[in-house]
């Protein structure tokens, strides 16, 4: 079995990209996790992808300045040198141009915490608190160039409970999260051949 090669784009904690790396563990998963890139230099999840013997790069937007395309050409070096197949976004906080999205079609997905269509962008929890829904959840979805907008992979609902806070519902839609973030990228990393 040819394993997929794949990069986390991260900015922060990167607990997702954790879940992954832990999936990709599994010898009878198929991707293993090749690349970790950071748009923020010293990103909490860079010393975890480190100590998990995995290559990491860092392509800080602010030495860009407005220029997107700049920053994305080099981001696209990083995974043509890493020779990546797939790419997933794991709280990677920055808005792609369709130019790099439309070299991915189809090998780039996203993990948002919300069941999508509902609540895209930011603050999922308090807008689903305020709104008195009764469930909640998280999506990974294939990117496209509108933000959040893409073909659903898979779905996870999680019951939101009367003395919920942002917080708490917070905590249990991100554990969800690390439950279908490495099942969906199981899927689409799987290559179904005919007999
Ligand atoms: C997650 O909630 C993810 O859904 C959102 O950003 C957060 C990233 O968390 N896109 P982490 O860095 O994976 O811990």
């Amino acid at each position: 079995m040819s394993r997929k090669r794949v990069a986390v784009l991260i900015s922060g904690r990167g607990s997702n990209m954790a879940a992954l790396v832990e999936a990709a563990k599994a010898p009878d998963y198929p991707a293993e996790i090749a690349l970790v890139l950071s748009n923020v230099p010293g990103a909490g999840g860079l010393a975890l992808a480190e100590a998990n013997g995995i290559a990491t790069a860092t392509v800080d937007h602010t030495r860009f300045g407005k220029d997107r395309e700049a920053f994305e050409r080099a981001v696209q070096a990083e995974l043509e040198a890493h020779r990546i197949d797939i790419v997933c976004l794991a709280g990677f906080l920055r808005i792609l141009t369709p130019w790099l999205v439309a070299k991915w079609e189809g090998q780039m997905i996203n993990i948002h915490p919300s069941l999508l269509p509902a609540y895209k962008g930011l603050d999922t929890h308090a807008r689903a608190l305020a709104d008195g829904a009764t469930t909640h959840g998280a999506t990974v979805h294939f990117v496209v160039p509108d933000l959040d907008a893409g073909p659903v992979i898979l779905q996870e609902a999680v019951p939101v409970l009367a003395d919920d806070t942002a917080e708490t519902l917070g905590r249990r839609v991100l554990a969800a999260e690390h439950r279908i973030y490495p099942e969906a990228l199981r899927m689409i990393a799987t290559e179904y051949r005919l007999a």
